[in-house]
């Protein structure tokens, strides 16, 4: 028999070493080595002396059958997965918690039980009780799922392999799963991964499509080695700020389609309900005519979405200002004002920046410069950007607008929300002629700063538009204009 060896395994990363050390070397994170069996990774049959066995080999042009995707019922769940769960496909979703992992997948196996699949629901975490409460909540107590509270994986696959092969397995989560063939406490690195291991060989030799639910450690990182991630075939993330309804789910990572797409939902009292337009969502809670706000009309996917960017930039009274960012990229951000330092005369070094993106978007999209740039101009000379436009367009170092694609995607969807005008970049107007808004198109930040100054109203003067200003009036998209008490 193999000497058993002990090791010390970071948590975090995976690294294994034959000392305890405070600090692992390979992550740089403090107290995540936990002391584990290590020669449990290779199940004994493998590391036994065999004769390998032959296999055929096959060449490319080979028929091959179009992957059997199944629809999950949910149209932005199969947009996110790229038209559905592929059969023998293995998929790891992740997100705080409390986000709503659970909801979203009791939904999801509700709905596949009520179309007729065989879908089964294994709780690791909850009694079969609390599930049920949930359920009854959801108003899907009578779909057929298959319910269970179980955490060890060989009595998981035994129960599965008998009758039909379900469609959809769902494992809440990973964590919590533990395998005969490791030593190690559930929840360490090894078990997480021999768990999985025997978990994917059940869905390639079956055909049957599993989820495994996945922790978030603090800085958002799926819970467990990294080679989960690896080993499964798409990596979900269901992000979302706790206090808003909001929740994105977004794929980081998909063998079988796109890994830009977002779903987007909204938590209710009655569990998750799909938002099929997102941008009405994100601009439903407008601060219309407030400085500092600039609305991006971007892509996600292959859906635009237009968002609000919040800037505020205030004198500093620290040596170093600050610069906080939420839900855009922090060194896009820098490289904007010092586009605007350079190129454009906008001294910022006195001041705090902090930029938001409304609604819990996370924006990747380089197009958000314009935006963000109007926005920041905006809230630092005191003067509200025209309420009824859209801004798109990257900035370069030189401080040239360049055009990003997709123009008339976005002006059509700016078009559709009500929205009159667009600022845009010069080389993008061939693109944007029939989409009934009115063109702004700027070649440089220059031009864009030196039109907002222009209306800008030193601080503490400014006084909202009034209604009955015809300008503010007119331009105001009649959906977002809020009540005022
Ligand atoms: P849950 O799915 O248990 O989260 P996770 O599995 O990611 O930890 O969701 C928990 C939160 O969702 C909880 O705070 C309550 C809220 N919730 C609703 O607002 N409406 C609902 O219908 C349900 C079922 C949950
Ligand atoms: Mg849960």
């Amino acid at each position: 028999m193999a000497k058993s060896t002990l090791s010390f395994v970071c948590q975090n990363c995976g690294a294994a070493y034959n000392r305890w050390q405070g600090k692992c070397d390979a992550c740089g994170e403090w107290n995540t080595l936990a002391e584990e069996d290590s020669t449990g990774n290779v199940p004994v049959s493998i590391r036994s002396k065999r004769k390998g066995r032959t296999f055929a080999l096959e060449s490319l042009s080979g028929k091959s059958h179009d992957a059997p995707r199944l629809s999950s019922g949910m149209t932005e769940l199969d947009r996110v997965t790229g038209g559905g769960f592929v059969r023998g496909s293995v998929l790891l979703v992740g997100g705080d918690p409390g986000i709503g992992k659970s909801t979203l997948l009791t939904q999801a196996t509700s709905m596949m039980a009520r179309a007729g699949h065989r879908a089964v629901y294994i709780s690791g975490e909850e009694a079969v009780a609390q599930v049920r409460l949930r359920a009854e909540r959801l108003g899907l107590a009578n779909a057929p799922v298959q319910l269970a509270s179980e955490t060890s994986v060989e009595d998981i696959v035994s129960t599965l392999s008998e009758g039909t092969v379900p469609r959809l397995i769902v494992i809440d989560s990973i964590q919590t799963m533990w395998t005969d063939t490791v030593e190690s406490a559930p929840g360490t690195v090894t078990q997480v991964r021999a768990s999985a291991q025997a978990l994917i060989r059940f869905a390639k030799k079956t055909g049957a499509a599993i989820i495994l639910v996945g922790h978030v450690t603090k800085d958002g990182q799926i819970a467990g080695p990294r080679v989960v991630e690896h080993m499964v075939d798409a990596v979900l993330s269901f992000e979302g700020e706790g206090s808003q309804q909001f929740r994105i789910l977004r794929a980081v990572k998909n063998r079988f389609g796109p890994t830009d797409e977002i779903g987007v939902f909204e938590m209710t009292g009655l569990g998750l309900r799909e938002v099929s337009n997102p941008s009405e969502l994100f601009l439903s809670e407008r601060d219309l005519g407030s400085p500092g706000t600039a609305v991006f009309a971007g892509i996600e996917g292959t859906r635009p979405v237009l968002v609000e960017l919040q800037a505020l930039v205030a004198p500093t009274s620290l040596g170093t200002p600050r610069r906080a960012v939420v839900g855009w990229d922090p060194s896009r951000l820098s490289m904007v004002l010092a586009v605007l330092e350079a190129h454009c005369g906008v001294k910022l070094s006195g001041h705090d920046v902090y930029l938001n993106v409304a609604g819990g978007l996370r924006i990747q999209e380089p197009a958000a410069d314009l935006a963000a740039a109007a926005a920041l101009v905006s809230s630092l000379v005191n003067a509200p950007l025209p309420t009824d436009a859209v801004y798109f367009g990257e900035i370069s170092l030189s401080g040239a607008v360049r055009p990003v694609a997709q123009t008339s995607a976005r002006l059509k969807e700016a078009a559709k929300l009500g929205f009159g005008r667009a600022v845009l970049p010069e080389s993008a107007r061939g693109d944007a002629s029939d989409a009934g808004l009115a063109l702004n198109s700027v070649g440089g930040l220059t031009t864009l700063v030196a039109e907002i100054a222009a209306r800008g109203t030193p601080r503490g003067n400014h006084q909202a538009p009034r209604d009955d200003e015809p300008v503010e009036k007119n331009a105001t998209p009649a959906r977002f204009r809020r009540e005022k008490s």
